[in-house]
């Protein structure tokens, strides 16, 4: 069975796909066949690189915008909204489906979430409960300044209610000279979570040669 990370986050725009994009790397960077899975993505009408292209090129995998993302919307909006303003519902079973073939035929998969971890895939079924059903240790990514710390405990506590496993959190981007808010940040939550607390500064997305690598130790 292939080995298995689910990149969550605190919310929104926090990095989850470049993060999961840098483990992807590592992990074909040491010679691994490495897929990639996002249940949903939304907002392809904004025109810019989609997170399943970023993440297909990062693990250097040939899967289809399907295999990768089986549910595509335009509008940038929660997935379950989305998917009824195109008159459909999320199913979670073609989504269980989807995974297991993406990881079928690889050594490792690299799924990202949507938004945060009770963000509804569909009216009931959150992306806490796709992570469930995948049963993937989880990296969660978080921002490194003022408010991380209660963003961070809560969704760890969230994952942890369910029994899911936190590999690590991820705090992006990292300043390259961190003050003492970003310092004590990382000190807090790792105290705070007995997680492993890494971090990943501002990278150039065009240029995956000059990524640092990201290796979550779990998972
Ligand atoms: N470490 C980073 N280096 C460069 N750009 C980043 C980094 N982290 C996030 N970004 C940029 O910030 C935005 C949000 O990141 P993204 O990974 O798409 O977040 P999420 O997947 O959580 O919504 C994107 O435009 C992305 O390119
Ligand atoms: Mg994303």
């Amino acid at each position: 069975m292939a080995q298995g990370i689910f990149v969550t986050g605190t919310g929104t725009e926090v990095g989850k796909t470049v993060v999961a994009a840098t483990i992807a790397r590592t992990l074909a960077g040491e010679g691994r066949r490495v897929t990639v899975f996002k249940p949903a993505v939304t907002g392809l009408d904004e025109g810019v690189e989609t997170d399943h292209e970023l993440l297909r090129r990062a693990a250097g995998c040939d899967q289809s915008d399907e295999e990768i993302a089986p549910y595509r919307y335009g509008p940038p909006a929660s997935p379950h909204l989305a998917a009824a303003l195109a008159g459909e519902e999320i199913d979670p079973e073609r989504l269980r489906n989807a995974a297991a073939a993406a990881a079928g035929g690889a050594e490792a998969i690299v799924c990202e979430g949507v938004g945060g971890l009770l963000v509804p895939l569909s009216p009931s079924y959150l992306v806490r409960d796709l992570a469930a059903d995948l049963g993937y240790p989880l990296v969660v990514v978080a921002g490194p300044g003022l408010g991380t710390i209660n963003h961070t405990l809560l969704t760890v506590e969230a994952a942890r209610a369910v029994g899911l496993e936190v590999a690590a959190v991820v705090l992006n981007p990292w300043p390259e000279d961190p003050g003492e808010i970003e310092r004590s940040n990382r000190e807090t939550i790792t105290s705070l979570t007995e997680v492993e607390v890494l971090t990943l500064p501002r990278l150039d997305l065009a240029d995956p040669g000059s990524w640092p690598g990201l290796a979550i130790s779990r998972g």
